[in-house]
């Protein structure tokens, strides 16, 4: 069904998965998308993919941003504020997990990848773009965390738990294995690390918001276990590194004890939060959907984690990624980062 009004639409990670499915459903519905690809040829294949879905009025467009390279970032929302055209909606999807790797790997400007990607590359678009969502009479901000994040939840509870201490590996700006300044590389903490980000982000973002009295909704969800069938996508690395262990995963899991959400129901869930389908309340918001029963989820406002409500991390997390931020575009100004 077509959106009486069509909003603009900005999304990173709408190249494949949930994002995807979300991407295909708000062209569906007659919105303008922008998606942020990783690169050109990414841009390209989902336009391609998106065409078909096309409703009348809606449009797509493509930009490359390498979310592994903040100055890909810079440069992409450079040539959006040149334009300073409106965004209603900002989804920030992209998410990588990099569990079978042994050791970190590090981006070009030597930031651990699952923290640059999931992260950091985030909160600059952020801070360069407010502006423009902060022009729309409706302005949205969506952001995909996981319930990863909360060492009480089911997932959470496997393996080392999400905590992020006293964030010492963001104040020296050099290579860190961990958020928390430990050396030895933990690919699924890092990833859970990330997703506790994504939270502390949102919470602090929604309250600054709210202080300067510019408060929007600033919506975190979690699609709960999503594993599509096929080759690419989210387990990609698990796949390549355990092959049998993640085919056994994912046949238990999903065919067998039915645990996970379909892509096509998470991308559904984010294109309505994204559009305001469901409601319009400001401020912070964690939506997590929830496996009740094998097979059956349910969708609701959730608590999230204690350290995720802990508003000085928030704070102090947004002030050391802004530095490092800054400081690794100056070190791209003085050497070469092409
Ligand atoms: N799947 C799950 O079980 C699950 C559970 C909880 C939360 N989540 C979260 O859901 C979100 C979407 O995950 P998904 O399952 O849909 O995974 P996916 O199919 O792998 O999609 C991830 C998206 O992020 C993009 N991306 C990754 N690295 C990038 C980079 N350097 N620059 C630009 N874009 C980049 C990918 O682009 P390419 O297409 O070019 O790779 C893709 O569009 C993630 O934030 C994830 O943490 C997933």
């Amino acid at each position: 069904m077509q959106s009486e009004t069509p909003q603009r639409i900005l999304i990173t990670g709408g190249s494949s998965g949930i994002g995807l499915e979300a991407s295909k459903r708000l062209i569906q519905k007659g919105h303008q998308l922008t998606l942020l690809c990783r690169t050109e040829e990414r841009c390209l294949e989902t336009m391609k993919t998106l065409s078909a879905e096309r409703a009348e009025r809606a449009s797509a467009e493509g930009l490359t941003i390498n979310l592994q390279d903040l100055q890909s970032v810079e440069t992409g929302c450079g040539t959006l504020l040149q334009k300073n055209e409106p965004i209603d909606t900002i989804i920030l999807n992209a998410g990588i997990q990099n569990v079978g790797l042994k050791k970190p790997q590090f981006t070009k400007q030597a930031i651990e990848e699952t923290f640059c990607v999931n992260h950091l590359a985030h909160q600059h678009i952020v801070m360069r773009l407010l502006p423009l969502l902060l022009k729309s009479k409706k302005p949205r901000l969506v952001i995909t965390s996981s319930e990863v994040h909360n060492p009480m939840s089911g997932g959470g509870r496997v393996g080392k738990p999400a905590t992020l201490g006293t964030l010492d590996g963001l104040r020296h700006h050099k290579h860190v294995a961990m958020i928390n300044g430990q050396i030895i590389f933990d690919a699924d903490k890092a990833y859970k690390d990330s997703k506790l980000c994504n939270i502390l982000m949102a919470r602090y973002l929604a309250n600054k918001l709210k202080q300067k009295g510019q408060e929007i909704p600033v919506i975190t969800w979690s699609p709960g276990l999503v594993i599509p069938k096929g080759s690419g996508g989210f387990f990609r690395t698990s796949r390549q590194h355990n092959p049998i262990g993640l085919a056994l995963f994912s046949f238990v899991a999903r065919d067998l004890l039915r645990l996970t959400e379909t892509v096509e129901k998470a991308g559904a869930l984010l294109a309505d939060l994204a559009d305001g389908s469901n409601d319009e309340q400001n401020g912070f918001q964690y939506i997590s959907n929830q496996l009740i029963s094998p097979g059956r989820h349910i969708f609701k406002k959730t608590e999230t984690s204690q350290e995720g409500e802990n508003e000085k991390l928030g704070e102090e997390l947004w002030t050391l990624s802004k530095d490092l931020i800054e400081h690794k575009l100056l070190e791209c100004h003085s050497i070469e980062c092409n």
